[in-house]
């Protein structure tokens, strides 16, 4: 196959593939610096370079876990609280075998909008980087990612657009 019906391979395999179908071996450590290297192409205008990804493996995506099903706790009115929700947010970062958080910079020097389509941008390379490299994910963007605060600092320039779920195909 030449480049372009490799590339046109790719995007066309390309889609969204959730924690449940992920197998339970991990990603080596190489294809995952891969995957957040491929962001770093994204065009971006003025090179702003407005993502900001973090990525949480092992304990640190233990304690994500907690954290975000203590926020959706916290954040549910008793009567409006789904036990099954609240375990599917624990079950979901627990079951990928890397989560990376997807935050916006906002510089200041160009609009909003042009920073989170390049950060979107820097996304579908992710993606297409797993879809080449056999890994599923999947980008999430609960309500809830927005009051995340001891895994994640964000400053008040910055916006978390949700959560990339990664976890090997069998
Ligand atoms: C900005 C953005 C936010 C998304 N947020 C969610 C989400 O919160 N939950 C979810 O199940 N899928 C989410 N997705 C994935 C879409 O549901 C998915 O891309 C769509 O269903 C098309 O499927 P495909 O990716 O397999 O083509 C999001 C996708 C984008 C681009």
């Amino acid at each position: 196959m030449n480049k372009a019906e490799v590339l046109k391979e790719i995007i066309e395999q390309r889609k969204s593939i959730f924690p449940k179908d992920y197998a339970e071996t991990e990603i080596s450590q190489e294809i995952i610096e891969e995957i957040l290297n491929s962001g770093t192409f994204a065009p971006n205008h003025k090179r702003t370079k407005p993502w900001r990804f973090k990525i949480f493996q092992s304990e640190e995506k233990a304690k994500l876990a907690l954290e975000m099903q203590e926020i959706y706790k916290s954040t549910q009115a008793p009567q409006t609280f789904l036990e099954k929700k609240y375990q599917d947010i624990g079950f979901k970062i627990n079951k990928a075998d890397a989560v990376v958080s997807i935050v916006v910079n906002f510089s200041g020097m160009v609009p909003e909008w042009e920073e989170i389509a390049a950060v979107s941008m820097a996304v579908q390379n992710m993606y297409l980087t797993c879809t080449a490299n056999g890994v599923g994910c999947y980008w999430s963007s609960p309500k809830i990612v927005d009051h995340l605060k001891e895994s994640l600092t964000i400053e008040e320039n910055q916006k978390c657009l949700g959560l990339f779920y990664m976890g090997n195909l069998d």
